[in-house]
């Protein structure tokens, strides 16, 4: 479901690469954690994959197909991000002039999924993650972990091919955290999604796949 090949970023003015030469898989039906100092790169790492952030070299191959979506113009880009890739931002990024289901539904308008499946796929997911009865809430009125749990809804509504998660558990207390953790290995299993999460949690690292470290020195 993910291919990172060479895959390289220096940021302008810094004095040495972020990553170099980097190489990193996931298949379908695996959840791989991704630790690291803070600073080591792994935001970076996670929006280079995306093609939120341009890497200086190498390749992204993304979904059954893997297709580069570093070679791809910016509306094939927009296009493969919104219909392959699910994305837990470390900042969240709700919107706040939207609902919360309307949040949540949001991959749905870009996707292609029938109309008529997108309030009740929306209701199912805002359950799951334990916030049935928010739909019509604004996201001020949310707290923060309440709000981390709509980005995770939000990132796994149009059953995407690839999850990206940046710490989705960081504001979630054991339990809560716990419960998001099985959603995430579920909806992997189930869907034959790849899972790629960043977290500082040994707990969360232990329940997943593979462990990965982003170093300095590179991918251990
Ligand atoms: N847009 C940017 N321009 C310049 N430097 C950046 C930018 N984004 C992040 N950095 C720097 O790159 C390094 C890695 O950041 P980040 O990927 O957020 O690390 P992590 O997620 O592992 O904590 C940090 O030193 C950060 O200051
Ligand atoms: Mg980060």
């Amino acid at each position: 479901m993910l291919t990172v090949s060479g895959l390289g970023k220096q940021y302008p003015g810094a004095s040495r690469p972020l990553f170099s030469h980097l190489d990193l898989g996931v298949s379908a039906g695996e959840i791989v954690a991704l630790l690291g100092e803070s600073g080591t790169g792994k935001s970076t790492l996670l929006n280079c994959i995306a093609g939120l952030e341009t890497a200086d070299s190498g390749s992204v191959g993304i979904g059954p197909q893997g297709l580069d979506i570093v070679r791809l113009g910016e509306t094939a880009r927009a296009a493969l991000r919104a219909r392959c890739i699910g994305f837990v931002f470390q900042a969240f990024h709700v919107l706040p002039t939207l609902t919360v289901a309307q949040n949540v539904a949001l991959p749905l308008l870009l996707s292609q999924v029938a109309a008529d499946e997108h309030v009740g796929r929306t209701q199912a997911l805002l359950e799951r993650v334990g916030l049935a009865g928010f739909g019509g809430r604004w996201p001020a009125s949310l707290s923060g972990g309440e709000l981390q749990r709509v980005a995770i809804a939000r990132a796994l509504v149009h059953h995407p091919a690839l999850i990206l998660a940046d710490e989705p558990t960081g504001n979630l207390d054991p339990r809560t955290a716990d419960g998001i953790l099985s959603l995430f290995l579920e909806r992997v299993r189930e869907q034959a999604a790849g899972a790629l999460i960043v977290t500082h949690s040994q707990q969360v690292a232990q329940c997943c796949d593979r462990i990965l470290t982003l170093t300095p020195d590179g991918l251990v």
